[in-house]
């Protein structure tokens, strides 16, 4: 296992793990998505993440396999300084606030502005507002949710871990955008290298074809 970025050596040597961050405020229901998605369980009592926690699971994205490496970090302030230091390595986001919290929406910026400057630039982000269960609770409507992501550039999703409703979705879809940013960087460093050959060496190669 890298410390670091949390993949087995296998894995990073294959390139079919990706370190994933689950990030938001204390209380936004990060352990309880990351819960009910791998293993399809909700336990309603809280308990507060302390530091990071880990789990992984593997999804298929157009009949490509990619393991996530789900990082469920704490939201307290206390383990904030340590957050930063999680980013190294990571290739995905998942963005958390409680639909039945304006304070965790609010907060969303502050998350941005962490991730704009701690994360690798070519890290993908998605949106989540969770607690949809929440009905006659809700702080923060689909519309308000959707206008921010978008204003961000950023995919959104809406969701229950206590449910399930909608869960798959965000993981899924930042598996997708992962696969699809390396695939641009392989492309770039192609090009990069080809544009590197010296002419003669190309007219070396043409010559030999014939
Ligand atoms: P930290 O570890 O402090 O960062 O919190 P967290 O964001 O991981 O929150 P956690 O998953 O522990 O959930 C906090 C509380 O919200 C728990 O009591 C959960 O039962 C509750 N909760 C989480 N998701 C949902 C949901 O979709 N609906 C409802 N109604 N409650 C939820």
């Amino acid at each position: 296992m890298n410390v670091k970025t949390g993949e087995s050596y296998a894995e990073r040597s294959t390139g079919l793990g990706a370190k994933i961050l689950v990030l938001g405020d204390s209380g936004v229901g990060k352990t309880r998505l990351v819960r009910r998605f791998v293993e399809d369980t909700f336990i309603p009592r809280y308990v507060a993440t302390v530091g990071v926690d880990f789990r992984s699971k593997a999804v298929k994205v157009g009949g490509k396999e990619l393991m996530l490496q789900i990082w469920d970090t704490a939201g307290q302030e206390r383990f904030r300084s340590m957050t930063t230091t999680i980013f190294r390595g990571a290739e995905g986001a998942i963005l958390v606030y409680d639909v039945s919290s304006r304070v965790s929406f609010d907060h969303l910026e502050d998350w941005i502005e962490s991730i704009r400057k701690s994360a690798d630039q070519n890290i993908r982000v998605v949106v989540v507002g969770n607690k949809t269960d929440k009905e006659d609770q809700i702080e923060v409507d689909a519309r308000t949710g959707k206008k921010f992501s978008e204003l961000m550039g950023l995919n959104f999703f809406e969701t229950s871990a206590q449910s399930g409703k909608n869960v798959d979705k965000p993981f899924n879809r930042l598996a997708k955008e992962i696969l699809e940013a390396r695939q641009i960087t392989e492309t770039q460093l192609f090009e990069q290298e080809r544009n590197k050959v010296p002419i003669s060496e190309e007219k070396k190669t043409f010559e030999c074809l014939c």
